[in-house]
């Protein structure tokens, strides 16, 4: 079995972070959400994994590389424009050849992993295997109406009625017949070629697919609100380990402080993740917190946020629910009682009262 990884997009939902880096490589638990997925695949087996890439493939190679570090070979496969998860297939076409293969969204974290799934599909190889999730509004995605037993009897793309309250989630296990079927669709309203639309194909024709419940935690990480809460999520497995440096520190909690991180005057309370060859000098770092690599954080207070990295934060009492860029500077003025703000397009700032 081969993987293909969906890491192109236009990545609107989470601007401005996507102007500047593909969403793929936002840090959860500081490791790019690709990282997560690649690891996951990996614990299938699976050695042969194509990426599908958009604009950002070079900042996206400079990462995973050939995937030799990462256990696995890693062919890059370019698309122009985001027509489409099935055009993603299509492209993919040379790369898979006749190997079943799993699709996987490079910005979905399945943490629980999908190994039993992939066995079932395995061991029961139907022409194309969908994972599901129960969800609160189904209308925002594709669904499965499922027969007892797990056969799918259809599939339907964004329903305005109820049709059924399992949604598609960004792991989908197929064989050589989806090529047919992606042959055969022509592109939806919104102008892509939808997968559901291709698996529905192979469902009308009698092929047999089958959908598996995914019970574990599962996050689309497309919106900063859904970052933060995976970053919760991942943290809460946090296995304590200091390798960087301690002056009058205080560790409450599961506690990570990277090689060449200082940490001065200040009191973390975990889980939380500090990033190699950062400072954190008279501050407060509290739960749910990964901060990156080379930062500097002075006299300031935050919690369940992420900073990526090189920011600097100095003199802020309270930051909450942040997500703070690349070399982003994020400043008290000692003195002065205005707000001063530089910041990009799209950016969303809260100020409190
Ligand atoms: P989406 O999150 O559905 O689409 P998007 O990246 O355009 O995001 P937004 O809605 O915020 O604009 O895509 C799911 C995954 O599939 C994501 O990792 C990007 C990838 N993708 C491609 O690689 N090619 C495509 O043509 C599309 C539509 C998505």
């Amino acid at each position: 079995m081969k993987a293909l990884v969906l890491s192109g997009g236009a990545g609107t939902r989470l601007r401005p972070f996507s102007y500047s880096m593909p969403k793929q490589l936002i840090p959860i638990a500081n490791k790019p959400v690709l990282e997560h997925v690649v690891a996951n695949i990996r614990d299938l087996g699976v050695r042969e994994i194509g990426i599908i890439v958009g604009e950002w493939g070079p900042q996206i190679a400079a990462v995973l590389g050939d995937g030799s570090r990462l256990g696995c070979e890693i062919t890059y496969i370019r698309q122009d424009q985001p027509l489409g998860l099935a055009h993603c297939v299509s492209l993919a076409r040379d790369f898979l050849g006749d190997d079943d293969f799993v699709m996987y969204l490079g910005d979905n974290m399945l943490p629980q992993g999908i190994t039993d799934i992939a066995h079932d599909f395995q061991a029961n190889r139907p022409a194309a295997q969908v994972v599901v999730y129960k969800v609160a509004d189904p209308r925002a995605f594709g669904v499965a109406e499922l027969e007892p037993g797990g056969a799918v009897r259809r599939l339907v793309e964004k329903p305005p009625e109820f049709v059924s309250d399992l949604a598609l989630i960004g792991v989908y296990f197929l064989t050589p017949a989806i090529h047919e079927a992606v042959a055969a669709i022509a592109p939806s309203a919104r102008g892509e070629l939808e997968i559901t639309d291709a698996i529905q194909w192979l469902v009308a024709r009698g092929d047999p697919v089958r959908a598996s419940e995914y019970g574990g935690y599962w996050k689309d990480t497309g919106n900063v609100d859904d970052v933060l809460d995976c970053n919760r999520e991942l943290l809460d497995g946090l296995i304590p380990a200091v390798d960087g440096e301690l002056d009058d520190a205080e560790l409450i909690g599961p506690v990570v402080v990277e090689a060449g991180a200082r940490v001065v005057r200040s009191r973390i309370v975990g889980p939380a993740i500090i990033g190699a060859g950062t400072l954190v000098e008279d501050s407060y770092v509290g739960p749910a917190t990964s901060i990156g690599r080379d930062c500097v954080l002075r006299a300031t207070h935050i919690d369940h946020s992420i900073a990526l990295d090189g920011a600097h934060i100095a003199e802020v009492k309270e930051l909450h629910g942040s997500l703070i860029g690349r070399a982003a500077t994020v400043g008290g003025a000692s003195g002065t009682a205005a707000h001063r703000l530089v910041i990009g397009d799209h950016t969303r700032i809260v100020v409190a009262a």
